[in-house]
């Protein structure tokens, strides 16, 4: 609604800034359904501006936001205009979301050891002694050294205790670094150390125990994060000004947090609206323990400002695809042996699913392996039974009021794909996993599920009102989500340009606008916040981003080495490139 009149502003953006003081001082007052508003505004102009995914119908090149940070005016500002000559020379478009994410995590990862891309056990030691030669506090029982990013894959083999040992220095330390797809930890004999001298079999986990001891994944990990000295809240407040740093660098203005425990939570409380937090969080409970109902711990939370959001629930139905960990229907193809494990059998699932929900929580089911897909949609599909038990109303009408969710929704057999169709159940998907993934998925799936199950876009398209959310999942994969676009788009890896033609199974390819909506208005409806962010419309959060070309007329390889020139927040610049 367009209830504030525009005062003429000119001249350079200092100019604006004044003025808009000025103009603040004479104080416009509205009353408005009882509340009172100072409205002042002020205004920017770019060469263009790009207000939603679907290329405009009529150039726009300016916007005003109220000092409360939601723009108030969308227009244009003719050509021979003050405002038009004085405009900045970049182009705006809506500020960008990852869907799924792990802050902490994140924030976690970018002061820890980075293992991304080590090719041997020597590689990752020498980054290990890299770290800690810069921070030789790490490594003592009460800070262990972290890191994140080894793949046994190409390592060679499971990695062990002793593989650390090797090198005299790390010997003694206590060491904890994650799989790249954090469902593993490989963990040093200092910290083996700690635990009980026979470790049986965790259901829902594995300990590897073959070459050697050393690696825990899925449930079997919790024995040793028990054990792990937890960041304190000012170690975990600096994760989070780190982890916002960079996303606002790629040009993230908010992002779904994919998992936080209710302790995490109050943290978050405590700091969102602060001058730090300069990215929008939507976050999902994890209860400590995971796939429980823990509501005495949370509450449902959504900040006025939109910094904050907490009315979703993350449950687990299964581990990751590279070690073998998804839950499928039949057996991997590459180790006939097993077909994964569920985290959680289905009746349980359900339950979870059905007592989140009645406390008024989204519920959103991590799930990579078909069998895990179709747990959840079972699942989901019983909560909205639950929830709207009236005949006369389908299925997708209830959905559109509780939004479920499928993160990861990796490999989902075409009996279930449609049923996602049916029902509208959100898929967010991660596009930089397809093209991670794409060289092993094959060998463990074989040709006919990889075509027709895995990895699928533009088959779920139309799921829902607004389409998959996508997202990175990062640490796991690098925030930058216009190498999600371009993986998304080109179906290729943004670190390498591979595979050259084509693109993998390119017919689950976007094109860049259906990309485009997927990191803005999908989830914002996903966060219960469509019309609201992702968007640049009066009444809308005043987040946007400054490119120095429109995102259209890019060439898409370019799309890989992509950077912002200016991130704003709330009406607030958080980023600018110099
Ligand atoms: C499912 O899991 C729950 C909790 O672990 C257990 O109580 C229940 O017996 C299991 N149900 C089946 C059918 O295995
Ligand atoms: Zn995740």
């Amino acid at each position: 609604m367009d209830w504030l009149r525009l005062p003429r502003f000119g001249r350079d953006r200092a100019w604006l800034y004044s003025s808009a003081i000025i103009v603040g001082l004479a104080g416009l007052i509205k009353v408005r359904n009882g509340a009172i508003d100072y409205v002042y505004s002020e205004t920017h102009c770019y060469r263009s501006v790009r207000t939603h995914t679907a290329v405009e119908d009529a150039y726009v090149n300016c916007f005003s936001v109220s000092p409360r940070g939601k723009f108030t005016k969308v227009f244009t500002a003719d050509a021979g205009s003050d405002l038009a000559r004085n405009a900045d020379p970049g182009y705006a478009m809506p500020g960008l979301w990852d869907g799924h994410g792990h802050l902490l995590q994140y924030g976690e990862f970018l002061n820890s050891v980075d293992l991304f891309g080590s090719t041997s056990m020597g590689d990752v030691r020498t980054r290990v002694l890299d770290y800690i030669a810069g921070h030789p506090e790490a490594g003592s029982e009460r800070e262990w050294v972290r890191g994140t990013g080894w793949d046994q894959m190409a390592l060679g083999r499971m990695p062990t205790a002793n593989d650390l040992a090797a090198d005299s220095k790390l010997n003694h330390l206590y060491i904890m670094l994650d799989r790249v797809d954090v469902h593993c930890i490989w963990v040093s004999q200092a910290v083996l150390n700690l635990l009980p001298e026979s470790l049986p079999d965790v259901p829902g986990g594995e300990i590897i125990r073959d070459p050697g001891m050393g690696v825990f994944c899925d449930n079997a990990m919790d024995v040793v994060m028990a054990l792990w000295p937890k960041p304190d809240p000012k170690k975990k407040q600096s994760f989070l000004k780190s982890a916002m740093g960079k996303l606002n660098e790629v040009g993230l203005v908010g992002i779904h947090d994919a998992g936080s425990t209710p302790e995490n939570h109050h943290l978050f409380k405590e700091l969102a609206g602060g001058d730090d937090w300069t990215v929008r969080v939507y976050t999902m409970v994890e209860c400590n323990e995971r796939n429980t109902f823990c509501p005495d711990e949370v509450e449902r939370y959504i900040s006025p400002d939109g910094f904050l959001s907490i009315q979703s629930v993350k449950l687990f139905a299964d581990g990751a695809l590279g070690s073998w960990g998804s839950a499928m229907i039949d057996p991997y193809t590459d180790r006939p042996d097993t077909s994964g494990s569920l985290l959680v059998n289905a009746s349980e699932l359900t339950y979870q699913a059905i007592a989140w929900a009645e406390q008024g929580f989204q519920v959103n089911i991590h799930a990579i392996g078909d069998l895990a897909n179709r747990n959840a949609v079972d699942s989901l599909t019983a909560a909205l039974r639950h929830l709207c038990p009236g005949k006369e109303e389908p299925l997708s009408a209830c959905q559109s009021r509780h939004r479920f969710r499928i993160e990861h929704a990796q490999i989902i057999h075409p009996a279930d794909q449609e049923r996602l169709h049916a029902i509208g159940i959100i898929p967010s998907i991660q596009p930089t996993h397809a093209t991670s993934d794409m060289a092993y998925a094959e060998l463990r799936l074989g040709p006919i599920r990889t075509a027709t199950e895995a990895y699928r876009m533009h088959s779920l398209l139309d799921v829902g009102p607004a389409g998959p959310v996508l997202g990175s999942d990062f640490p796991v994969e690098p925030p930058n989500p216009f190498q999600g676009i371009y993986a998304a788009v080109a179906r290729r890896n943004p670190h390498t340009g591979l595979p050259a033609d084509g693109g993998w199974y390119a017919k689950e390819a976007l094109t860049l606008d259906q990309a485009l909506q997927g990191f803005t208005e999908a989830p914002a409806y996903a966060g219960f916040w469509d019309g609201v962010a992702g968007i640049i419309s009066p009444g809308a959060f005043a987040d946007w981003i400054v490119l120095d070309r429109p995102l259209e007329e890019l060439d898409v390889d370019k799309l890989r080495t992509l950077k912002v020139r200016e991130t704003w927040v709330g009406g607030r610049k958080v980023y600018s490139r110099s």
